[in-house]
């Protein structure tokens, strides 16, 4: 079997690319491993940036997300004691958007099979090859079968623990990597939304606290916990207690609670691996990098470096021209390390570190009001949180 491009996975990435190159008329299959109603289910983040939102609705996946997203023209911040809103649409006329992950991959699916794209669910990729070459090849396992496609380019579009990171060899791979010393034990529970906007708190004793949410109706909400923790250590009393707690008290501000109904805790991390390009394969997405969850950029970084890739594919195939895939590392890991130095630093301002000493606590909350008191640092903020422009 032969098609021009051969991706791999179908998360935000892997459908986004297959959806723009369909529209530019460049044939592609989608390999998943998982299935459909898996990958429909699992629950990430949920903040869009207003250039993932365009592009979502440029390329006709939007019609559901319109309806059901959640506009946020702020965010507030809660350090020290004190509460704080950085108006985004105020200081830099943008927005972001709170629909989720898998809300997005539902619609993206929907959209790719109705347009006859196909997507093979339950088919894992096993080995792919031929990247030096002007065939390269994957060969997958489906229904207790191997089959091969043999294809002109791959899109790695198969997360952290994919195999085409691999595929590059050692030798000219260069991965960055920091792993934090705590995790984020996340929730969701039947409780309206303690505010109608994210609210991210930094605690002085007890550490950071996120409140966000999925809809009018339900919460979504992050403790920071020891990486090692176990949920099974918190009984839905200890965690509504705990966001209480680090939350504090303010004026017209109430913690709404509920019945919660899922959680699991995350590790965090960030990593970047170069080249995002090999011969013929194209890695994107999280199978490229990842941040940790506080800036909210792993999908909208997935689907900028899909953006960047499907530009050049298109120039190949309708100019013949190869000079976009030269630049495909330079372009995405501008942006991506951009978007990485952004997630460091307000993890490092909003957590609390195990080891740390009583001056980079007062240190820490000094940078967090000197970001929030003024317009300059809230702008820096605002900017980098609304995400930075797809092509930089
Ligand atoms: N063969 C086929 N599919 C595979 C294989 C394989 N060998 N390995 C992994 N996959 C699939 C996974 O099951 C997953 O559905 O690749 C898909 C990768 O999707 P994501 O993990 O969602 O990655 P990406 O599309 O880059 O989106 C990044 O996801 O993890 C979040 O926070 C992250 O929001 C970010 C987004
Ligand atoms: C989410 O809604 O899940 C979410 C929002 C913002 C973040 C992280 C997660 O920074």
């Amino acid at each position: 079997m032969h098609v021009q491009v051969g991706i791999i996975g179908a998360g935000p990435a892997g459908l986004m690319l297959a959806r723009l190159l369909h529209l530019r008329g460049i044939s592609s299959i989608v390999l998943e491993s998982r299935n459909r109603a898996y990958v429909e289910t699992r629950l990430r983040a949920g903040l869009l940036e207003q250039g993932s939102v365009d592009l979502i609705n440029e390329t006709g996946m939007g019609e559901r997300m319109q309806r059901e997203w959640m506009v946020h023209n702020g965010t507030e911040y809660v350090a020290g004691g004190e509460r704080y809103r950085v108006d985004m649409w105020d200081l830099i006329n943008r927005r972001v958007y709170i629909y989720g992950q898998q809300e997005v991959v539902k619609d993206m699916i929907a959209v790719n099979l109705a347009a006859g794209v196909p997507i093979i669910f339950e088919a894992e990729a096993r080995e792919i090859g031929g990247l030096d070459g002007d065939k390269p090849f994957i060969r997958y396992r489906a229904n207790g079968v191997e089959e091969t496609i043999v294809c002109d380019f791959i899109g790695g579009c198969d997360g952290f623990h994919g195999i085409c990171r691999e595929a590059i060899p050692k030798a000219i791979r260069k991965d960055y990597d920091r792993v934090y010393p705590f995790g984020w034990l996340g929730i969701l529970a039947d409780a309206a939304p303690t505010s109608h906007e994210l609210i991210y708190c930094q605690n002085e004793e007890r550490g950071f606290a996120l409140f966000t949410m999925r809809s009018p109706k339900v919460s979504r909400c992050y403790l920071q916990v020891p990486p090692d923790e176990s949920e099974e250590n918190w009984s839905d009393d200890r965690i509504w207690d705990e966001l209480g707690k680090r939350l504090g008290k303010h004026e017209g501000l109430t913690l709404s609670t509920g019945k919660i109904t899922q959680k699991s805790v995350t590790p965090m991390r960030s990593f970047v691996s170069e080249p995002m390009r090999h011969g013929r394969l194209f890695i994107a997405g999280d199978s490229a990098h990842i941040v940790p969850p506080t800036g909210a950029k792993g999908m909208n970084l997935a689907i900028s470096d899909v953006y960047v890739l499907a530009k050049a594919m298109t120039a190949h195939y309708e100019r013949g021209e190869t000079e976009l895939f030269d630049h495909y590392t330079e372009t995405c890991l501008r942006r991506v390390w951009g978007a990485q130095h952004f997630s460091w630093w307000i993890t490092s301002m909003m957590h609390n570190l195990p080891d740390e000493n009583p001056f980079d606590r007062k240190r820490q909350l000094a940078e967090l009001r000197a970001v929030l008191g003024s317009r300059a640092g809230q702008t820096l903020l605002a900017e980098n949180y609304a995400g930075l422009p797809i092509e930089m």
